[in-house]
Order: structure tokens, then C-alpha cells, then sequence
């Protein structure tokens, strides 16, 4: 039985003192929970401030949005896999649709991040999605499965088993339009028997996320679809009593 994840991924929003305010109200109307997880994705400034505010509550965890791929080195204005470990972070989002195609991250590259995670003890969470134009030219599959083996390309099957993937339509993103939960079902189950053919029985375990427009009017709906193992949230995610109803669902 998988628990459901609920991630909050609050992009360049929530600097060190809004990340506080935040965490203290949340924290205070959402007692510990044992049938959910509730992971944070601050920005790198933030990580600190959510890890320690969090330390004592085992059913949240804090993850940065975006690693390098080497560990250290001259690149300036980059976080390293092995320094948001050491700031609190126990996972990363790999390949998110902004890195992609904001700032043209490849698919090598995001091969070469989800194992600069694993080198660190941070867990990956893959991140694919299709355009609206490969959507519409019906490559809504090829796209998102091409991106996942890429993304997995010579990683170790028991570390393939404990990582977690994110499908997010990049149409679906900060749009308010939402994939349904038959669209999100259909795109999972097959993240899911490619996961299967990759490494076998243990793909069962993995949890696929939704994200793109989730809120707390639709997240019950998407989090009750076959396959929906959690889901990926933006901006409905920056409000501590949004986020309250979310996590409940
Ligand atoms: P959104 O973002 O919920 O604002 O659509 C989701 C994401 O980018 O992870």
C-alpha cells in the first residue's frame, strides 16, 4: 500500500521569513498524520528555515527544486546535490517543466542530476510532461515515456525503485486548466508498465504523481484516478490554509 504524497512545490515564491510564517501556521492546524506524506519544495534559500521548522514531524519532508549535477565546482550561482543534503533536504525535483523549458534543461541533463541525487542520499522525483503541440499531435506518450528513460538511463534498478516520477502537462501548468482524472489515469498507467519493463515487479512500489492546476476543489477527484499515487502542487500550494484543505483531501 502506498501512502499518498501531497508536494508542495512553491517555485521563486516563500523567501527564509514567508517560508516561516507559512511552516508556523501549517503546522499548527495539521497535526502529524500516518496514512499521508507531505513534502515541501522551497526555493534553495528556503530549504534550511523548512528542514529545522519540520525536524520533529516525520510525516513531512523538505526537497530543493533543482540540483547541479556536480557535486562542486565553479559554477556560479548553483546548488550542489551533496549542499542541499546538508541544508535539510531529503529530496529533489528532477526535470520539472520550468527547468525544461524555461531554462532548456535536457534530457541528458537529467540523467546526469538524478544521479548526482543519488550520490548525495537525495531521492529524485522525475518530473515529465508533454506540450500542448505534442498533445495535440498525439505524442503525449512517446514524449513523457522518452523523458523517463532518458531520465533513467543507467541508474541502478533498486535505486529506480526508490525514486518517485511527476507527470505535469505542461499545458496543465499554472493554466487552470487541469488534465481530467481519465487523462491523468491514462498517461500514469503507462509511466507505470514502462517502469515495469524497466525493473520488474518493484516498478509497483513507485509513486506517480499529478501536477499542473491541481487545487483543493479537483484534488480528491485526481487523487481517487487509478495510478494517481499523490499529487505535485504550485500555486495553490503558497497558501498555508489552501494547502491545509489540499493535504486533507
Ligand atoms: P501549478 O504548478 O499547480 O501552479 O499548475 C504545478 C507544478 O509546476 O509543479
Amino acid at each position: 500500500m502506498k501512502l499518498p504524497i501531497f508536494a508542495a512545490n512553491w517555485k521563486m515564491f516563500h523567501g527564509p521569513s514567508d517560508a516561516r510564517a507559512f511552516m508556523k501556521n501549517f503546522l499548527v492546524h495539521y497535526p502529524r498524520q500516518h496514512d499521508r506524506k507531505v513534502l515541501f519544495f522551497p526555493n534553495a534559500l528556503s530549504v534550511t528555515t523548512v528542514s529545522e521548522l519540520i525536524r520533529e514531524r516525520p510525516d513531512l519532508e523538505t526537497g530543493i527544486q533543482n540540483i547541479h549535477w556536480e557535486d562542486k565546482g565553479a559554477f556560479t550561482g548553483e546548488n550542489s546535490a551533496p549542499m542541499a543534503r546538508d541544508a535539510g533536504a531529503s529530496h529533489v525535483l528532477v526535470g520539472h517543466s520550468e527547468r525544461r523549458h524555461v531554462f532548456g534543461e535536457t534530457d541528458a541533463q537529467t540523467n546526469l542530476k538524478v544521479k548526482a541525487a543519488f550520490r548525495a542520499g537525495l531521492t529524485p522525483v522525475l518530473c515529465v510532461g508533454e506540450l500542448l503541440a505534442e498533445r495535440d499531435a498525439g505524442d503525449t506518450e512517446a514524449t513523457v515515456l522518452r523523458q523517463l528513460r532518458a531520465g533513467i538511463d543507467g541508474v541502478d534498478e533498486a535505486q529506480v525503485a526508490s525514486m518517485m516520477f511527476a507527470y505535469e502537462p505542461v499545458w496543465a501548468i499554472g493554466t487552470g486548466r487541469t488534465a481530467t482524472p481519465d487523462d491523468a489515469s491514462t498517461v500514469h498507467a503507462a509511466i507505470s508498465a514502462a517502469l515495469k519493463t524497466a525493473i520488474g515487479e518493484r516498478a509497483l512500489g513507485i509513486p506517480i504523481l499529478y501536477g499542473g492546476s491541481v487545487n483543493r476543489g479537483n484534488a480528491t477527484s485526481l487523487l481517487a484516478a487509478p495510478d494517481v499515487d499523490g499529487v505535485l502542487v504550485g500555486g495553490a500550494s503558497l497558501d498555508a490554509d489552501g494547502w491545509n484543505a489540499i493535504v486533507r483531501a
